[in-house]
């Protein structure tokens, strides 16, 4: 929630800025650590949808592990104190330098995405005389109906050992003398709003670790990744995500045996909300049948809409005018960089605060300096309130 003591203090800050509404955050956290709680799940952070040390730091707090793609990533976590078995570590392209990295760190898991990795896996391990532990990950072949670029169970998608080559898996697993087999590795696309696609990422887990158990291996982690979503066109009615009914769905659908340890890798849901973009509108120009608010965000600042097609809620913080339609558009000399077009907002004057919502995931992380533009700060909640 922006608040009108939080807007005064925007007036004061050069824009656009990232601002994370860290009471919403801990909110979010706090759920989802009840709702996991119920049922004994695991929860990793996926580190890569905002690495902000504040964040990282609440949500190590509340005891949380971390969903890791890189070796940057794992450094990130280990230097932002998680521990290092609570970090799992996934990547179609992991380089010898960041396996290497991960084992000496310790790390929980590496989620092994392809034959060849888990043969240079099993001798880096061999050439420390350590063990690696290693969830196999599966290609579900589910279709999460989500956007073409963020579905990743679909067989023709780059991730995950599809079920075809299971012969060829289970032979290297019986090769590798320095791979600790702990079980498997799901993850079906994000921005998941619906439970169906979840209830049959559990049926395939269960047929999944059936298979593993024929072939004498004991499953004993199943991690169902990340991919719940969030609701980007009314974010103030649905500030927190959905996780009773997620982990209700999988608790429901996925009966574990004893010994067995659900893991989950939410990164949008937990973040998402908390953040917003805010800028100022530089112009407001009349086209012949449009009218175009210029704000001083661009798509360097948040790639989404333009990459995606996502939409973000876009709201007038200042003006108190009658609603009028509106094109809202970025400074950057490509036309993806939009906002939004024909947006019903009050009546807009040059120097309008706006803010971009649901910002907080996959925003700042993905920024970059396109136009020679800066970097957009983040402020906190907790800190311009104060
Ligand atoms: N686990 C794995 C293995 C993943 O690949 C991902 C996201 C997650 C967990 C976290 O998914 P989430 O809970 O956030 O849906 N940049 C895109 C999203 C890319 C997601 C990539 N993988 C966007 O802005 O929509």
């Amino acid at each position: 929630m922006i608040t009108n003591k939080a807007i005064e203090a925007f007036r004061q800050i050069e824009t656009p800025f990232y601002y994370y509404d860290m009471a919403l955050l801990q909110q979010t956290l706090q759920e989802c650590s009840k709702q996991a709680g119920l049922y004994g799940f695991q929860v990793h952070y996926a580190i890569k949808a905002n690495d902000d040390p504040r964040i990282l730091a609440m949500v190590r707090d509340y005891g949380f592990g971390v969903d890791c793609v890189s070796g940057g990533e794992v450094k990130l976590a280990l230097d932002a104190g998680f521990a290092a078995e609570k970090i799992v570590f996934a990547g179609v392209g992991k380089t010898d330098r960041e396996i290497n990295l991960a084992l000496d760190a310790g790390i929980g898991c590496f989620n092994v995405e392809s034959i060849p990795e888990l043969e240079v896996i099993d001798a880096l391990a061999r050439a420390k005389g350590v063990q690696a532990p290693v969830c196999i990950r599966v290609n579900p072949d589910i279709d999460a109906h989500t956007h073409r670029y963020i579905t990743t169970g679909l067989e023709e998608n780059k991730f995950g050992i599809s079920a075809w080559a299971f012969d060829e898996l289970v032979a290297a697993l019986r090769a590798a003398t320095n791979i600790a087999f702990k079980g498997l590795h799901l993850h079906i696309g994000s921005q998941i709003t619906i439970m169906e696609p979840f209830k049959l990422e559990c049926k395939r887990a269960l047929e999944i670790v059936a298979k593993f158990r024929e072939a004498g291996f004991e499953v004993t982690d199943l991690n169902l990744g990340g991919g719940l979503g969030v609701d980007y066109d009314y974010p103030s009615l649905n500030p927190v995500a959905p996780f009773e009914a997620w982990f209700g769905t999988v608790a429901e659908n996925l009966p574990v045996g004893h010994g067995q340890t659900v893991h989950f890798e939410p990164g949008r849901a937990l973040v998402a909300q908390c953040g917003h973009l805010i800028s100022r509108a530089v112009f407001v120009k009349k086209g012949k049948e449009r009218k175009f608010v210029i704000l001083d965000a661009g798509m360097n600042d948040l790639i989404r809409p333009a990459l995606y097609g996502a939409r973000h809620y876009v709201e007038n913080l200042t003006s108190r005018g009658g609603k009028l339609r509106y094109d809202v558009v970025g400074p950057i000399c490509e036309s993806s960089d939009t906002w939004g077009e024909g947006l019903l907002l009050p009546a807009t004057s040059r120097g309008d605060l706006f803010a971009i919502c649901t910002a907080g995931a996959y925003g700042q992380v993905m920024s970059m300096r396109y136009n020679q533009r800066p970097f957009a700060k983040a402020y906190y909640s907790d800190e311009i309130l104060k």
